[in-house]
């Protein structure tokens, strides 16, 4: 099958060197031309989890370059999610299916409502990366893939895109219930991400302050009262024992959103605690600690180059 990966920042980049193992043919698709080319002649080099390796990928700035494809994996920011599928459309066949594991909520239902429902697989994943330089990344962490579809199906083109992750060594599942696995995610971004994009720590040190600590948990027990007003099944039982079983065993990551303050780029605060903080508001659950959270970030974002530090 085709397969293509949208966007070359870190997770794009650590897929389509993962999915370049496999026998299918697959591509990477970045707006950014000089990016493109670079990657092209280069390769893309990891170092981490995974090793020390490099992956040939055919990379395009292009979508001239790349047929109709069976696989369009999407990895670009919350953000960009309606441009990029607008920009793929001439990728799309019949068959064609969309996979978004990308951060927060919202990309499911934007994607649907451009592509069509029966098309979009959503899912989470606990694989990490950094990105170093163009077409550089280090995995820094290992962990499993689990996909879905808001159907609660598990159409044979789901079965055959979880074995050739597993195949290229991705741990790939399918689950039913895609909004659990969802949440169960949010829940652990909104603890984490927006905490450590105002401390700078990495994720492990959250736990280690009293300060943070707190405000880990606060953030983490307001998500969990809307996730529980919406009558979700979480994934765990303890959803702040979870969220620090995640800083420990993601120690020296530093989270998504870090990366983004440190590289002075939008972060995606709007489709993590900025959901909770809109869910709080239009449920009456007071939510203080994520709307501070929001607050700060935002705050962050709009004075990059003027703050002291
Ligand atoms: O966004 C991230 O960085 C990751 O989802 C997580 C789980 C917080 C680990 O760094």
């Amino acid at each position: 099958m085709t397969i293509v990966v949208v966007g070359a920042g870190a997770m794009g980049c650590l897929f389509s060197a993962f999915l370049s193992r496999s026998k299918e043919d697959i591509w990477l698709l970045d707006k950014d031309k000089d990016k493109a080319a670079k990657i092209n002649e280069n390769g893309i080099s990891l170092e981490g989890a995974s090793g020390t390796w490099q992956a040939k990928v055919k990379t395009t700035a292009n979508i001239q370059d790349i047929g109709k494809s069976e696989l369009i994996l999407l990895c670009v920011k919350s953000f960009h999610t309606k441009s990029a599928v607008e920009q793929i459309k001439p990728l799309m066949g019949q068959n064609t299916r969309i996979l978004t594991l990308q951060n927060g909520m919202g990309n499911i239902e934007v994607i649907s409502e451009l592509a069509g429902e029966e098309r979009v697989i959503g899912g989470v994943t606990s694989e990490g990366a950094t990105l170093l330089d163009a077409g550089k990344i280090r995995h820094a962490g290992r962990g499993e893939t689990i996909i879905g579809m808001i159907s609660g199906k598990t159409p044979v083109e789901m079965r055959s895109i979880r074995e050739v992750f597993n195949k290229c060594g991705f741990e790939t599942k399918m689950t039913r219930d895609i909004k659990a696995l969802i949440w169960s995610k949010l829940i652990i971004n909104a603890g984490i991400n927006a905490l450590t994009a105002i401390t700078g720590l990495p994720n492990g040190k959250l736990t280690e302050f009293e300060g943070t600590k707190r405000i880990l948990r606060d953030a983490v027990t307001e998500a969990t009262r809307i996730a529980k007003r919406k009558r979700v099944k979480l994934l765990y039982d303890d959803p702040l024992a979870k969220v620090e079983a995640v800083c420990e065993g993601t120690a020296a990551n530093l989270s998504s959103m870090l990366q983004d303050v440190l590289r002075k780029k939008r972060t995606e605060i709007d489709y993590i605690n900025g959901v909770i903080v809109r869910l709080g508001q239009e449920l009456g659950i007071p939510v203080p600690a994520n709307k501070f959270l929001v607050d700060l970030v935002k705050t962050i974002e709009s004075s990059y180059g003027s703050a002291a530090r």
